[in-house]
């Protein structure tokens, strides 16, 4: 029997939710593990070797993707397998899925089905995304639910779903992604911005960063250039005393009323 397994990174928990129910709905079809890109950078190589189908899943940041997905990526000695990409967005990335399975690719890598899934904001600081409208949890669990239901049968039956492969979404995700690569992390130093004053010192942030950018420094929160715009410490931290652009008003604390942060790392439940 065929094997699967997704790996995943999220930050503020929209593309773990998505990963957990396609691993769901996976399992009624194969067994299928989940990983966390996170905690699993140094043994990826070893990881696919067990898996006959694998699943990438990444937030989009500005049509491309975390750069703690790209050094992931880097990290693939060529094998060659099946896979599917699927990533979450607010609103448009034009080829965003299609994207990774293009650099998934140059590992030999093939992947036949990539998805989209339109998920709430998580900028919570950035102007322009503020009008966003209050959370309908339930209308979110239904709309992931029918679209992993779509995915996973076109995998079953072997069809291929190539979201986001049209010129017109390639040339937009490319005017997109061009300004984002040139002045996004790991390129931006120093994008997390400190409140000192407000800082309660309860180590959260230096907890929950996925790339130990935070740590204490002479009695302060301090940043290590390391930062990849993931939005996590910035929306959990209890009292608003971390930013990327402006102070955040409401943070996004995750995809259901009883998201847990921590979560985000854990693999096989
Ligand atoms: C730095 C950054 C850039 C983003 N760029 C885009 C974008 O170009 N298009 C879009 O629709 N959403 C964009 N988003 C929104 C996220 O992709 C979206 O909220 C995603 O579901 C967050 O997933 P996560 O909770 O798994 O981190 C961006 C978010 C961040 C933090």
């Amino acid at each position: 029997m065929k094997r699967a397994c997704i790996f995943v990174f999220s930050g503020t928990g929209n593309t773990y939710f998505v990963a957990r129910e396609i691993q769901k709905r996976l399992q009624q079809d194969m067994p299928c593990d989940l990983f966390s890109i996170e905690t699993h950078l140094d043994d990826v190589n070893e990881l696919l070797q067990a898996y006959d189908l694998i699943g990438l899943g990444y937030p989009i940041y500005g049509s491309s993707l975390p750069s703690i997905v790209f050094d992931w990526l880097d990290r693939i000695e060529p094998i060659q397998k099946h896979a599917f990409v699927f990533c979450t967005q607010v609103m448009y990335s034009g080829d965003g899925a299609e994207y990774g399975a293009r650099l998934l690719m140059q590992k030999g890598i093939y992947s036949q089905y990539q998805m989209h899934f339109n998920m709430p904001n998580n900028l919570t600081d950035v102007a322009f995304f503020n009008w966003i409208k209050p959370i309908r949890f339930d209308k979110i669990k239904g709309y992931v639910k029918r679209k992993v239901e779509k995915l996973v049968t076109r995998i079953s039956h072997q069809k291929p779903l190539k979201t986001g492969r049209n010129p017109f979404s390639r040339f937009l995700g490319f005017l997109q992604r061009g300004p984002y690569e040139r002045f996004c992390p790991p390129r931006m130093r120093h994008s997390i911005r400190i409140d000192t004053d407000k800082c309660v010192m309860c180590l959260k942030c230096v907890e929950l960063c996925p790339t130990e950018n935070l740590s204490v420094m002479h009695g302060q929160i301090s940043d290590q250039n390391q930062c990849i715009w993931c939005y996590r410490c910035v929306n959990h931290c209890p009292v608003q005393a971390l930013r990327v652009f402006r102070p955040i008003k409401k943070p996004y604390l995750g995809p259901t009323a009883d998201f847990e942060i921590l979560s985000v790392w854990e693999d096989n439940r």
